[in-house]
């Protein structure tokens, strides 16, 4: 036994070197962590079981069959993080560039299909030079395995992909299906073409930083969710991330403990500008609202005139959807509603509570916004909003106009509870540009045709910029003192903690894409 001890042992070894010292040298000096490095910062001390460690290619071509190294570039496994069961992957840029080869990708399923039987999420670290280009096709079909898991796991278990360093052509498909994405700074770049590529076909000089870097994804395409400016911050993101969701479909989220006796908030009362087109800032009101430093913000700085994020309302979790008057007076447009929308629809997956702030003017308006589908992109958040199935609670603290009021989950489309605050304006439209419509004839008359205008508008907003209105219909359930609103959310969700609701059976719904 001793002597096969030893051979283990120096498997083990040999499986722990990666790449070679002189390739980790490489990777640290880049500024990265090795792939077994990340494992250690992400799992629970001691909690990762190793899967496959010595595992190798089966590849002969171009002298390949004497190049082997036990793991061939992907280390997986399970653990614990905070307690609870993670999947995990993550590809050893020493061995082969962390490039996929056949048995790469089938150590990667190997987990996937563990995660989705076992109901528990998985965790993807990504640090690849994409195919294996001395694989040719089966490296492909390593990669479609993988895309095909992440589709039928998705609404199922949640799923995370780090970007720890390169992600390019057709591998940046499983991230993009997969639930949050998160990239670092500096060392990471997602592009489908590369800046080489780029130049020859359009001609246009762009480095990888500005093409696919974190700043780029984060603020331009919002491929990504997080721009974390290192690796250790990415790894706290993801493990902050997965505090605020369940395992898997069937089960809850973890709750926190709460005491109560701090519901009351006096500060929201004299929060709102006395203008009602003076921008405020969102965040402040849900600060107030949720259990402190609690808000977890995602997307932060793409399409900022909509905020989503995590939060806990007396120790539960829920995702929170809000209008930004603070940025272009909070408009929805095609990136705020496509933001909002696949993340309604990833609490909904995930029996996550919503709540909405609403203070919208409308949608923006203008060409760009027209010829570039405001109506398909628009239809995105409206649809979520009307499957979703999980509580849902919408509180409207200043205007809430046209469309932008039905999309905005209005009781009409499947919310449980709307609150209004006595500043609400629900209307088809602002008092100004309404007047102009519909005292049409008596402005043109008027000898003081401005002055006329004003009354009119103001006749208009007496009758229809306050919340009654609406509340005389039943479309709001209740005017609430801004104080009120914690103590009044916190009742609300309570009393839906066991709402079922179940849309009609179908294969599946065709959301506007
Ligand atoms: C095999 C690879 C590799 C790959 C890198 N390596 N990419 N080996 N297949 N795809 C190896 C290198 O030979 C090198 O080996 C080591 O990894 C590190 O690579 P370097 O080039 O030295 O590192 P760096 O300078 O940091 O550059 C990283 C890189 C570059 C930008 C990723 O390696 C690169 O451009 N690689 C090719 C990328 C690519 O075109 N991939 C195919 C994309 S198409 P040694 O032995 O020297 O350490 C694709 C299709 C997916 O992925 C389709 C899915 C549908």
């Amino acid at each position: 036994m001793d002597k096969k001890l030893e051979l283990l042992h120096a498997k083990r070894e040999q499986a722990m070197q990666g790449g070679g010292a002189q390739r980790i040298e490489s990777q640290h000096k880049k500024g990265k962590l090795t792939a077994r490095e990340r494992l250690h910062f992400l799992l629970d001390e001691g909690s990762f079981q190793e899967i496959g460690m010595l595992v190798t290619h089966r590849s002969v071509d171009f002298g390949m069959e004497k190049e082997k190294y036990p793991g061939d570039g992907v280390i997986t496994g399970y653990g614990t993080v905070n307690g609870r069961l993670v999947y995990v992957f993550s590809q050893d840029f020493t061995v082969f560039g962390g490039s996929l080869s056949e048995t790469h990708a089938e150590k990667i399923c190997k987990v996937m299909d563990l995660a989705l039987k076992n109901g528990a999420p998985v965790i993807g670290l990504n640090d690849s030079g994409g195919a294996r280009i001395q694989e040719g096709v089966v490296s492909l079909g390593g990669y479609a395995d993988i895309f095909y898991r992440n589709t039928m796991a998705s609404g199922v278990i949640p799923q995370i992909s780090a970007i720890m360093g390169p992600c390019a052509g057709g591998a940046v498909y499983s991230p993009a299906i997969t639930d949050f994405i998160l990239m670092v700074e500096h060392t990471s770049y997602m592009f489908v073409t590369g800046p080489n590529v780029v130049k020859t076909v359009t001609h246009e000089v762009v480095t990888s930083e500005e093409l696919g870097g974190a700043h780029t994804h984060a603020t331009k395409s919002g491929v990504t969710h997080f721009a974390c400016p290192n690796e250790i911050a990415a790894i706290q993101h993801i493990k902050q991330l997965l505090s605020y969701m369940p395992q898997n479909c069937e089960d809850k989220a973890p709750s926190l403990p709460y005491e109560p006796g701090d519901e009351l908030r006096p500060a929201l009362n004299s929060l709102l500008p006395p203008a009602p087109s003076t921008p405020y800032d969102i965040r402040e009101v849900i600060e107030q609202v949720i259990d402190q430093d609690s808000f977890f913000e995602v997307h932060k700085d793409f399409a900022e005139n909509l905020v989503i994020g995590f939060a806990r309302l007396a120790g539960r979790s829920i995702g929170i959807v809000a209008n930004q008057p603070a940025f272009l007076a909070g408009v929805l447009d095609i990136h705020s509603s496509t933001k909002g929308a696949r993340f309604v629809r990833f609490c909904d997956c995930f029996n996550i509570p919503l709540l909405v702030f609403e203070d919208v003017p409308g949608f923006l308006p203008g060409t760009d916004q027209e010829w570039n589908a405001i109506i398909t992109n628009g239809a995105k958040l409206l649809y979520a909003f009307c499957e979703a199935t999980v509580p849902r609670v919408t509180v409207i603290t200043r205007k809430a106009y046209g469309g932008a009021y039905d999309v905005m989950n209005s009781k009409h489309i499947g919310a449980d509870m709307n609150f209004a605050w006595p500043s609400a304006e629900i209307a088809v439209m602002g008092a100004k540009g309404a007047a102009e419509i519909i005292f049409k004839r008596e402005i043109s008359h008027a000898d003081d045709h401005e002055g006329k205008w004003q009354e009119m508008e103001q006749l208009y907003a007496d009758t229809f910029a306050n919340p009654y209105r609406a509340a005389e219909r039943g479309f709001i359930d209740e005017v609430i003192e801004p104080a009120e609103t914690r103590a009044k959310l916190i009742s609300a969700f309570k009393m839906l903690e066991n709402k079922v609701a179940n849309n009609p059976r179908k294969k599946h719904g065709n959301i506007p894409l």
